[in-house]
């Protein structure tokens, strides 16, 4: 195993992941439990986060010591650069420049760190991202690449396998970084690079049963492709204690309730509720058209339903969530500042301090990506897994102004021919996200012979990794002809389409 010791980096997880991917196990530890997690793991190698911190902030984090006396390998990234230099009798000082995003940096001297890809003499692109920076090296350490402003962009000791990059090579802006990892965990450490998927549902699926005991689960199903990979892999864990609830609030896309209940009940004989909650929510949401509004209410109302069904079915000492790694990487940033609430993202939240109720998270070290693979070891059929995010509050904000049932059961109609039509063209699952907005305009138009007074409906299609940026997604004209064509004739309360070019930022993905 690799012991990544996390210094409060935001992007230590893609550290996690770049082992992952090169099929070794591994685990993040805070600093302030590296000690116990270093004695216990055994580790083959050791790789240290970057920071925020300063070595000459007072309790400036450190590594335990004896991950330098253990003769195995470490890699230090940026802090862990400085970090390593500080522990080990070097000299750190505050950058005077400092020095954030590309640069290139040059190899002075070969290294089993760079076998394979990068040669010495020549320039590659790196991305640095610090402020403070090592002036003097301990005994034993060399320069074995530079970049202007970063004289020591790569230090090591050979010798005892200590390597130190001032760069980041975890980042996608390093387009070598994920060789550079994997050379150090299989070529520096010695690992084998066996690891699987497999093998992570295995250790997770023997988390949950050490976290739950014989206690009892309850999971929020949302027909999405995270709570329904939790959902699965807690099943394994766990069969029967786990119950699944479906608030089925009338804003799915059409057919979806049904398919999850489907799927979940009959496919997989997993216990699943399904509260029919839909004339509780729409009744709610009549008329109101604040975005943000619309979003408290469901968010409200999901509670207390859920909260009801759970209690009916004798309560439950814990509570599954899909929560994915990108959703806590602001949460738990040493850094981060305040920031702006752009809207009122939908999740249980709330409910398990109001219940009493503990935690599940297992998907909470993963990306979509590999959440999606997961899936897939756990048996869910591809067609599922590669289904686009849906918010939840559904198609509430997918209807700006207000909500009525007729408006819904127009907009699931056009949304089904545009995904239909996205699915017959083969653009779905380069496309992340498509859907379709009922707009709250009417507009004039002809048919046949006579004169129509109908609402105008947007489509909206994005490519994003994330979900944090997208960008529109350009189909060709004659494409957005056909599913405009097939929306008019086929959707009574449709006459117009339109199509919107717009990329987030400035946008947002939902238009609400
Ligand atoms: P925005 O509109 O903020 O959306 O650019 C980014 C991604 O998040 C989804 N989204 C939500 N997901 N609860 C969710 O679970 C919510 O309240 C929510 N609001 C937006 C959106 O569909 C897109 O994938």
């Amino acid at each position: 195993a690799i012991l990544i010791i996390d210094f409060g980096s935001q992007v230590t997880q893609l550290i996690a992941r770049r082992v992952r991917e090169a099929g070794v196990y591994s685990e993040i530890v805070p600093f302030n439990s590296a000690a116990e997690a270093f004695d216990r793991l055994q580790p083959k190698g050791v790789i240290l986060s970057g920071s925020p911190a300063s070595v000459h902030d007072d309790n400036a984090p450190l590594a335990p010591q004896a991950v330098f006396e253990a003769k195995i390998p470490v890699l230090g990234i940026c802090y862990g650069q400085q970090v390593t230099a500080h522990q080990l009798g070097g000299k750190v000082e505050g950058g005077h420049e400092r020095e954030f995003g590309r640069a290139e940096i040059t190899i002075h001297k070969s290294s089993p760190l760079f076998e394979g890809f990068w040669t010495v003499g020549n320039n590659y692109p790196v991305w640095m991202s610090h402020g403070d920076r090592v002036t003097e090296l301990p005994d034993g350490f060399e320069v074995i690449a530079t970049s202007p402003n970063a004289p020591l962009a790569v230090a090591v000791n050979e010798a005892r396998k200590y390597y130190t990059t001032q760069f980041h090579p975890e980042v996608v802006h390093t387009p070598d970084g994920a060789k550079l990892l994997s050379n150090f965990v299989h070529k520096i450490c010695g690992l084998a690079g066996d690891w699987t998927m497999a093998a992570y549902k295995d250790k997770a699926i023997e988390a949950i049963r050490e976290q739950v005991g014989d206690g009892k689960v309850i999971c929020g199903l949302s027909g999405g492709v995270d709570s329904s990979v939790a959902a699965m892999l807690i099943h394994e864990a766990i069969g029967e204690q786990l119950t699944c609830i479906l608030v089925d609030h009338g804003l799915m896309r059409m057919n979806e309730a049904n398919e999850v209940v489907a799927m979940f009940r009959e496919h997989y004989n997993i216990p699943l509720v399904h509260v029919d909650a839909a004339d509780m929510f729409i009744d709610a949401l009549e008329g109101e058209a604040d975005p943000e509004t619309k979003r408290k209410t469901i968010g409200k109302l999901f509670i207390d339903v859920f909260e009801a069904e759970a209690k009916k079915i004798g309560g439950a000492g814990f509570l599954a969530q899909g929560t994915l790694y990108p959703d806590v990487i602001e949460s738990v940033s040493f850094t981060g500042g305040p920031s702006v609430t752009i809207k009122s993202h939908h999740n249980v939240g709330g409910l398990p301090e109001r219940m009493n109720m503990q935690l599940v998270e297992p998907l909470r070290e993963l990306f979509k990506d590999e959440v999606r693979l997961l899936g897939k070891e756990l048996g869910l059929p591809e067609s599922f897994i590669g289904r686009h995010p849906f918010p939840g509050p559904g198609l509430a904000i997918r209807c700006p102004g207000g909500i009525t049932r007729d408006k819904l059961k127009i907009l699931q109609k056009a949304d089904a021919i545009y995904l239909d039509e996205i699915r017959k063209a083969g653009l779905y699952d380069t496309i992340w996200q498509a859907f379709a907005v009922l707009l709250p305009v009417q507009t004039v138009g002809v048919m046949g012979d006579g004169r129509t007074y109908e609402f105008v409906c947007a489509l909206r299609a994005v490519t994003s990794v994330d979900g944090m940026t997208a960008d529109f997604y350009p189909f060709d004209m004659a494409f957005l002809g056909r599913a405009a064509t097939r929306i008019i004739n086929e959707v009574h309360g449709i006459n117009r389409v339109v199509y919107d070019v717009t990329s987030k930022p400035p946008g947002t993905i939902e238009w609400e």
